[in-house]
């Protein structure tokens, strides 16, 4: 999983996932090079397993069936704008700052229930949230484009710009701080991330 502007607690998660992923393809018969940065390199079960997150300019490589928001985090980037990288409900599907569009193939393909409600609620409303899925509560089955859209709540109809490069200074926007101010935190409410951890 390639990242931007990670934190050292956030490199050390992907390392480890790296590595368990490494050992999977090992095991499967996929050859023993590590995955190159930013691309799947691990014959087909490290394509079978990582999806690319394009989201502002930037593509990312998560783990397939990964919750969208938790890999953004983990890659160094946020569906959250502002202060809501700040103040959100960390994946409860309450809050509704994580609202993006997704073009690509996610699970479940129609709104949660949580989606549902949250997404009918001020300041999101129809039409714009229809187009709208909440990044914590879709898993990413194939590669994804990601666009967010300005407010607090991602509710605004300007498509945010593309990200400053990513080996930029730390006014790029993704430093540790500003994408996962909680550390670890930011994932207890995960559960596809808690069941592949176990
Ligand atoms: S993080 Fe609050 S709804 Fe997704």
């Amino acid at each position: 999983m390639r990242a931007v502007g990670p934190t050292s607690q956030l490199r050390q998660l992907r390392s480890c996932r790296q590595s368990r992923r490494l050992q999977r393809c090992q095991a499967e018969g996929g050859g023993a090079a590590p995955p190159a940065a930013g691309g799947s390199s691990c014959g087909g079960s490290e394509r079978a397993d990582a999806v690319a997150i394009e989201y502002r300019g930037r593509t990312v490589q998560a783990e397939r069936g990964g919750t969208l928001r938790t890999a953004m985090l983990e890659a160094g980037v946020t569906p959250h704008n502002g202060r809501a990288t700040l103040i959100n409900c960390r994946g409860l599907g309450t809050c509704g700052t994580c609202a993006v569009e997704v073009q690509g193939p996610v699970d479940p393909q129609q709104w949660t229930a949580a989606e549902r409600l949250r997404l009918h609620f001020p300041p999101h409303a129809p039409p714009g949230n229809q187009r709208l899925r909440l990044a914590c509560q879709v898993a990413c089955q194939g590669d994804v484009r990601v666009i967010k859209r300005s407010g607090f709540w991602g509710q605004g109809e300007a498509v945010l710009p593309d990200l400053p490069a990513a080996d930029s200074s730390s006014s790029s926007g993704s430093s540790a701080a500003s994408v996962a101010p909680l550390g670890q935190l930011e994932f207890v409410l995960d559960r596809r991330r808690q069941k592949n951890t176990s």
